[in-house]
């Protein structure tokens, strides 16, 4: 890992501390590297082999933070919004950031699982049209749902104004109840496509991006960081069912 400067390195970790902010804490004498203090803010250290603690606490460095919120309803997925309130908005102070973004939309009131993260990389293979990492969502219906729409669902259906879908799946829970899983993102995706089944969507919310699976103990307006193993689930799973 190349080496990185002391100041920068705690601007970066630490929640609301600025380069200036850095330079305080560094001049005040609370900054220890490999338990010694520093005091020389262009100090280089190795991010990933450095302990680094500020008023004995460690601070563990993270290149990129991968966050799981459950969205509730209400809130949209962007990074600001002069009106609606936005899913940045309900971070803890903990998991505030610069940089970081919804990596995919859920409608304003869909509910579920959004990943927020500040890895642009990983965002945009995820998202690409031809990576197709599957998202499974949990929907509840206005009319039951018969088989037939399984096979139409299936087969690649074009929904309003001729768009093509992929084809999706679609599992039945009860009559009013159902998963589907898509492998694309299209504007009001499983919305249109109930609709043009003759169908509406009451309630709808993500349960699943790729491999990573919403934790059912977040309760909805909550947040928390993705494991090592989730976070590599999210691109590495391909089917689902
Ligand atoms: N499909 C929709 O219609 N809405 C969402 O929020 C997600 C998928």
């Amino acid at each position: 890992m190349p080496e990185m400067r002391l100041d920068k390195f705690l601007s970066g970790q630490l929640p609301k501390i600025s380069r200036t902010g850095a330079k305080e804490l560094l001049k005040k004498g609370l900054v220890t590297v490999d338990g010694v203090i520093v005091k020389k803010y262009d100090y280089k250290l190795d991010p990933e082999k450095s302990v680094v603690a500020v008023s004995g606490e460690r601070v563990t460095y993270r290149e990129h933070l991968y966050i799981m919120l459950n969205k509730p309803a209400g809130v949209v997925c962007a990074v600001r919004d002069k009106i609606t309130p936005t899913v940045m908005e309900l971070l803890p102070e903990e998991l505030r950031r610069q940089g970081l973004f919804p990596a995919g939309r859920l409608d304003k009131d869909s509910v579920g699982f959004v990943l927020l993260t500040d890895d642009g990389e990983l965002a945009h293979r995820m998202l690409s049209p031809v990576s197709h990492v599957p998202k499974k969502y949990f929907v509840r219906l206005e009319k039951p749902v018969s088989d037939s729409v399984c096979e139409l669902f299936a087969s690649g259906m074009t929904i309003d104004g001729g768009e093509k879908c992929l084809p999706a799946e679609l599992e039945i829970l009860s009559p009013k109840e159902c998963f589907v899983t898509l492998h694309e993102g299209k504007f009001h995706q499983i919305k249109r496509m109930f609709e043009a089944a003759g169908n509406s969507v009451i309630y709808l919310k993500r349960i699943q991006i790729g491999g990573a699976i919403l934790d059912e103990e977040l309760d909805e307006g909550k947040a928390r960081l993705l494991e090592e193993n989730e976070i590599k689930s999210l691109i590495s799973c391909k089917q689902i069912f």
